[in-house]
């Protein structure tokens, strides 16, 4: 995989698996909700949406980890369907923040292989950004490196009222029975339909909730809270989610395979 010239955050970054972790048991998917940025900020005295511009940096890095360590797909929450009633100016300032490092970074999302997806209601942002966003996914669509989903306009409410009229529209049209519809109709109209659920949510700054975020997908995710804010998410931190995550008996509804 080519790479382009290290950055500050590169220089800790290990290009492979930490051999602390089971590669044979690595989450397929990590999702990722990216909280506490404008805490950060405020903590340093900094206006809050420097908290967003770090979080940039940390999203990047950690997507570069979970590609060189064989995770598949990642799913980052960054702007929620409730994140327009913050200030304008904040608001403002994430759309540009958005165009800008789209821009920026497309080409080595290319040269890296990844697979760019934003899952949302996309009409609603700005249309520039909605042109960066299409030729992006195009460009990456046939990339086989690792699934980079980015959650932009997300809720998962609003996802499933969306994928409840278009099976309705499609019983309308007299083209699918509603006794036809289960769980598979359902998640093939789902923002995510394809990709595989997430096996570990993640979720910094200590908050213990969903807030909205894939609510289907979720049904039987791993939970790690960690109350490191997302700026200062780095390796260490995502080492410890894996591990936190390989050290859980996932059961799905059934026993322990070691129950006797
Ligand atoms: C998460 O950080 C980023 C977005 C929601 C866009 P916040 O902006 O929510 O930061 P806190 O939670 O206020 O610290
Ligand atoms: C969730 O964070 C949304 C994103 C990370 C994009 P919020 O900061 O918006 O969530 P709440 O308000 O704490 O629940
Ligand atoms: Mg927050």
């Amino acid at each position: 995989m080519s790479r382009p010239p290290a950055t500050s955050h590169d220089l800790t970054a290990s290009k492979f698996c930490p051999p602390e972790l089971d590669r044979e048991r690595l989450p397929a998917h990590v999702a990722v909700i990216m909280d506490g940025n404008g805490r950060w900020a405020e903590s340093r005295g900094l206006p809050r949406v420097m908290g967003h511009r770090a979080g940039v940096e940390a999203l990047k890095a950690t997507l570069r980890l979970c590609s060189d360590w064989g995770i598949g797909a990642l799913t980052a929450y960054a702007f929620s369907t409730e994140n327009w009633s913050r200030p304008g100016d904040e608001v403002n300032f994430l759309m540009t923040l958005f165009e800008r490092v789209l821009q920026r970074e497309l080409r080595t999302l290319e040269e890296e292989q990844v697979r760019i997806r934003f899952l949302g209601d996309l009409e609603a942002l700005p249309l520039k950004l909605q042109e960066l966003i299409s030729d992006a996914t195009d460009r990456t669509a046939g990339n086989g490196g690792i699934h980079f989903n980015v959650c932009t306009n997300y809720g998962g409410r609003r996802e499933l009222v969306r994928a409840a009229q278009r099976l309705a529209r499609q019983a309308a049209n007299g083209d699918l029975a509603p006794e036809d519809i289960d769980e598979n109709s359902l998640a093939a109209e789902l923002f995510t339909a394809g990709e595989q659920d997430p096996d570990l949510l993640i979720r910094t700054s200590g908050e213990h909730r969903i807030s909205n975020f894939l609510l289907w997908q979720l049904a039987y995710a791993e939970i790690h809270v960690t109350d490191v804010f997302w700026p200062d998410f780095n390796e260490k931190a995502l080492k410890q989610a894996l591990l936190d995550f390989q050290s859980r008996s996932r059961r799905f509804g059934g026993l322990d395979p070691l129950t006797p």
